[in-house]
């Protein structure tokens, strides 16, 4: 199959010919048609050969990535037919905006697009903490039957740090339990009457830290964020309290939180994003009161097959010239 033979064969696209380059693999039934295109170049171990990628990025004019390429200022350059970068996902952490901007590169992510997912998996991993239930799983299917209690959520709070679209997903989703939702943004512009359909009050960072019994972290990799909790962090938190990360791990110093758990002052912690991907074995792994997925929050079958739609209509619009559903940067459509 080729996507030349659309009606958009007049397109300048059409002219210089379109090579959809993937550097990261994207899997499963939803994908296989994306794959099988004749101009696609499918190469899922490409972001980790930083030569060969751009060499292939030489005839490139669509660049489909994941989180793992580093698409920065020097993969830009390396990249002179570069029309498009396709961010299968939301997070940007990994892509230079402003050196695709400079050089009129448009980008297209999917933002909010896997948020439902993100957050029923937030949801899940905060259950599964204050119920120990991978512990309790584990004992009795190695016939030990342990019955310790567990805590309730309701009548908690809950704090979220950064209130975005995974946030806002956590929030409603909790309607129901009967927790006290309250969420530290700094960006956020939301009116009284939409927080109130949230039910979530907007604070301080430090409320966030010192009133949560529940603390879920939602937020991107930025200077900012980076090892913003830490131990000085950790130890103003209320003793017992349950950590869930769905963010970006480099908001999390893994070090200070290793050691805010031996202390007992933490009740727990539930992972699902690291510093470093995929991480080494550790200490982390020796906690019972921890649980680690493998970034794996946003990834449903439902989010991918979202992800997959809109990506594949910004690869025809750039063939089009129609304007980019996902677009995040200047470049609104490709002419
Ligand atoms: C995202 O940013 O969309 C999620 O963190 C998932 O990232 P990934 O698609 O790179 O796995």
């Amino acid at each position: 199959p080729s996507l030349s033979s659309t009606s958009a064969h007049n397109s300048h696209q059409a002219r210089v010919g379109l090579m959809i380059l993937i550097t990261e693999d994207v899997w499963g039934a939803q994908f296989e048609g994306l794959r099988a295109l004749d101009e696609v170049c499918y190469e899922p171990d490409l972001w980790n050969q930083r030569e060969a990628m751009k060499e292939k990025l030489r005839n490139a004019t669509v660049l489909v990535v994941r989180n793992r390429t580093k698409v920065d200022a020097e993969l830009i350059a390396a990249s002179p037919n570069l029309k498009l970068i396709c961010r299968a996902g939301v997070g940007l952490d990994n892509i230079d905006l402003s050196a695709a901007d400079a050089r009129e590169i448009a980008v297209s992510a999917a933002l909010g697009v896997n948020a439902i997912s993100v957050a029923e998996h937030t949801l899940g991993l905060a259950l599964a903490l204050a119920r120990n239930i991978i512990t309790h799983d584990l004992q009795t299917e190695s016939g030990k039957w342990i019955r310790t209690p567990g805590m309730e959520l309701r009548g908690k709070t809950w704090g979220m740090l950064g209130f975005g679209a995974t946030a806002q997903c956590t929030a409603t989703l909790l309607q129901g339990f009967g927790v006290n939702k309250i969420a530290y943004d700094p960006y956020a512009k939301f009116s009284d009457s939409q927080l109130q359909s949230f039910g979530v009050e907007l604070v301080s960072l430090d409320s966030v830290i010192e009133k949560s019994d529940i603390i879920s972290v939602h937020l991107p990799h930025t200077p900012a964020t980076k090892n913003l909790l830490n131990a000085a962090e950790f130890s103003r938190m209320k003793k017992g309290v349950l950590i869930v990360s769905v963010g970006r791990g480099e908001v999390i110093d893994e070090t200070d939180l290793i050691a805010a758990l031996k202390s007992g002052h933490l009740g727990g912690a539930a992972l699902d994003v690291r510093a470093s991907e995929p991480p080494t074995i550790g200490e982390l792994e020796l906690f019972e009161n921890v649980i680690l997925t493998p970034h794996i929050a946003g990834i449903t079958h439902e989010s991918q097959s979202a992800i997959l739609e809109l990506l594949a209509a910004d690869i025809m619009s750039s063939y089009t010239g129609a304007e980019l559903r996902g677009a995040v940067g200047k470049i609104r459509s490709i002419s």
